[in-house]
């Protein structure tokens, strides 16, 4: 009995003292994009998730949506996070279930909206390629595919916005599009509950 009680005992000690359960969510390290082309007028500016796509600069802003009455991240910038398996890139978000970046039939950087994984047929995951800024530097760089492939812009005359492309088989680079590069900064927090 005695050592019964002892044995309870030691073992409410090792539950009390046990730790939190850890997320192991991969959204823990989180970073944001800006497009790289210097003389262009898209040099230096923010890569913006909108609309199910990706944007550069303030004319198309990220957008967000916030489901709670309070406690959602600020949702003004667009962080971006390694996707689950190797290759593969998602939204930096607090949904259930995330957000995960692909390259749509037409070469069009994409997210999937919350709650569903649907992509179009003939979409690509990958690869992606997310190198962090290191230790003693403030830029990391993300990158798509072999050394063929990477990242393109287009004006999208309509919305008076450049949209992100990637060069695939499918992609259609004419000649206002300007080729980019992506690098990559640290960001400490998730910064939106999704994007939308
Ligand atoms: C985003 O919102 C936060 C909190 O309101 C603010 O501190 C930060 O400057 C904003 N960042 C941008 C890029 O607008
Ligand atoms: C940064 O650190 C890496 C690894 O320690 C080193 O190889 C590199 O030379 C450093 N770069 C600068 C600019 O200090
Ligand atoms: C690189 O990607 C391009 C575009 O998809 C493709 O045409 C080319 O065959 C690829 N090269 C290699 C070595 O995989
Ligand atoms: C390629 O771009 C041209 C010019 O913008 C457009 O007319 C055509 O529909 C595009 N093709 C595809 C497959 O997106």
């Amino acid at each position: 009995m005695f050592c019964k009680t002892l044995l309870a005992s030691a073992l409410a000690g090792l539950a009390v003292a046990a730790p939190a359960p850890i997320a192991q969510r991969q959204e823990a390290s989180s970073f944001s994009a800006i497009a790289v082309h210097s003389t262009s007028a898209v040099h230096l500016q923010s890569i913006n998730a909108n609309g199910g796509k990706f944007w550069v600069g303030a004319e198309k802003p990220t957008s967000t949506y916030c489901p709670l009455s309070t406690g959602c991240p600020a949702g003004n910038i667009t962080t971006f996070a390694a996707g689950a398996s190797t290759g593969t890139l998602s939204l930096s978000v607090e949904v259930p279930g995330g957000q995960q970046v692909y390259v749509d039939p037409s070469g069009a950087l994409s997210f999937t909206v919350p709650h569903s994984a649907f992509m179009p047929a003939g979409s690509q995951t990958g690869p992606f390629v997310y190198t962090a800024a290191a230790s003693n530097q403030t830029v990391g760089t993300l990158t798509f595919g072999n050394g063929t492939q990477g990242f393109f812009a287009c004006p999208d005359d309509a919305v008076s916005a450049w949209q992100v492309y990637v060069f695939t088989a499918g992609s259609n680079s004419t000649s206002s599009c300007i080729g980019i590069g992506l690098s990559t900064v640290n960001e400490p927090a998730i910064a939106a509950w999704e994007y939308a």
